[in-house]
């Protein structure tokens, strides 16, 4: 007991009330379990062979020291071929991008270089744990408002009442991690207005960025050239090429703004293992064959999933992107999300993540319980059998 307060006294004061994350929190419980695991975000699989080959013969190969620290040419030209590609938009690979390690860290050296003590930072919650976290510890305040739901549509009279003048920033998720929620061309051009208006910046993280369902297309901040000297747009190799722990992300924006990135990138990982790198400029360029189909493989995983928790009798929130599907346990018997969590991990052995820790105030979430689908098809079978089981 006495040594567990003086371990909590040694963290920060500004991490201190975020304690571990509920990802290390249920995948530790699942391990324990011997449950599926469908809470933290990760595929049971592997990304493509070609790509790891390519990792491991760079290894062999060399170099296998400190690489430039803004990233690999090669790999930032990837990126600004693939920004080409998909999305119509020329950016400099040598002052607009930036490798980092993981989205996380892009996050992370965006915040911490950016933000200065005081500054407000609106979150749009359910929002990643990431970014609050980061924000406290550059010593700024987070400010939320909540999506409104069923719909999960932008609080548009709520955000133009908190932007003001100490806000230096407004950080959205596009798609969505927890609810899938893709945002409209209509609402980024709206938050868009907004930001310039009352001149704040855009963070945007993007990590999902191919996994939009339905034919719909991802729509970048990046998109709007009349808001580029405001967008950072942060993303990942991480869920586009299943390869969540190589941890090769990316940050574009203005030279400007990529300086403040770079700034403190330098001094936090300064530079991203080179060889993954490489592989993940190779896996970059692959043709579209291949995002076609990631984005075949996911779609069909989302109706089998959907479709069974469906069937099962459960309310069934369908993404619209990401690889995460929600149900609503507001009219099952128990506590709240997280009760619902530790008893579904022990006692029907399927771990998931309760949607509350997605929101500040908790009892923003308390009925939302979200499930990742990014499991082979024999997992997701087992898991559906386990649950229809203990539903019967
Ligand atoms: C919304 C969001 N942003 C960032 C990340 C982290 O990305 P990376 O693994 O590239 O650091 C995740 C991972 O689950 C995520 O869901």
């Amino acid at each position: 007991m006495e040594r567990e307060k003086t371990k909590e006294k040694r963290v920060c004061s500004a991490l201190a009330p975020f304690g571990t994350t509920i990802f290390t929190e249920m995948t530790t419980l699942s391990n324990k379990e011997g449950a599926i695991n469908l809470s933290q975000g990760f595929p049971d699989f592997d990304g493509p062979i070609e790509v790891r080959k390519a990792a491991s013969e760079a290894i062999m190969r060399g170099p296998n020291q400190y690489c430039p620290s803004i990233g690999l040419a090669l790999l930032r030209s990837a990126v600004a071929d693939k920004t080409k590609r998909f999305y119509g938009v020329n950016v400099d690979p040598d002052t607009q991008v930036t490798v980092t390690a993981g989205a996380s860290e892009g996050l992370a050296a965006t915040l911490l270089g950016l933000l200065e003590p005081g500054d407000e930072v609106i979150l749009i919650e359910p929002c990643y744990d990431l970014y609050p976290a980061m924000i406290a510890r550059a010593g700024a305040h987070a400010v939320y408002v909540s999506l409104v739901r069923p719909g999960f549509d932008l609080p548009k009279e709520q955000l133009k009442m908190v932007i003001g003048k100490k806000t230096r920033a407004i950080l959205i998720n596009n798609p969505q991690n927890p609810c899938g929620k893709v945002f409209s061309n209509e609402e980024l051009n709206w938050l868009g207005r907004l930001c310039r208006k009352h001149d704040v910046l855009m963070i945007s993280d993007e990590v999902y960025e191919h996994l939009v369902y339905d034919g719909r297309s991802h729509v970048t901040l990046l998109n709007f050239p009349q808001f580029a000297d405001r967008v950072i747009v942060i993303s990942s190799t991480a869920k586009t090429f299943s390869m969540t722990g190589w941890k090769v992300g990316y940050v574009i924006a203005s030279e400007a703004l990529s300086e403040a990135v770079r700034m403190s990138h330098q001094f936090i990982t300064f530079c991203t293992p080179g060889a993954l790198q490489e592989a993940m400029a190779l896996a970059m360029n692959m043709d579209d064959s291949y995002y076609d189909s990631l984005l075949k493989g996911y779609s069909a995983k989302r109706e089998i999933f959907c479709n069974a928790l469906a069937d099962m009798g459960f309310e069934v929130l369908w993404p619209e992107g990401t690889y995460y599907a929600s149900i609503d346990i507001g009219t099952l018997d128990f506590f709240d999300d997280l009760a619902f969590c530790r008893y579904l991990v022990s006692h029907v052995g399927v771990a998931a993540i309760p949607s509350s820790f997605f929101w500040n105030e908790r009892r923003g979430g308390r009925d939302l319980v979200r499930f990742c689908f990014c499991k082979k098809d024999e997992t997701l079978t087992e898991a559906i059998r386990r649950l229809k089981k203990w539903k019967r």
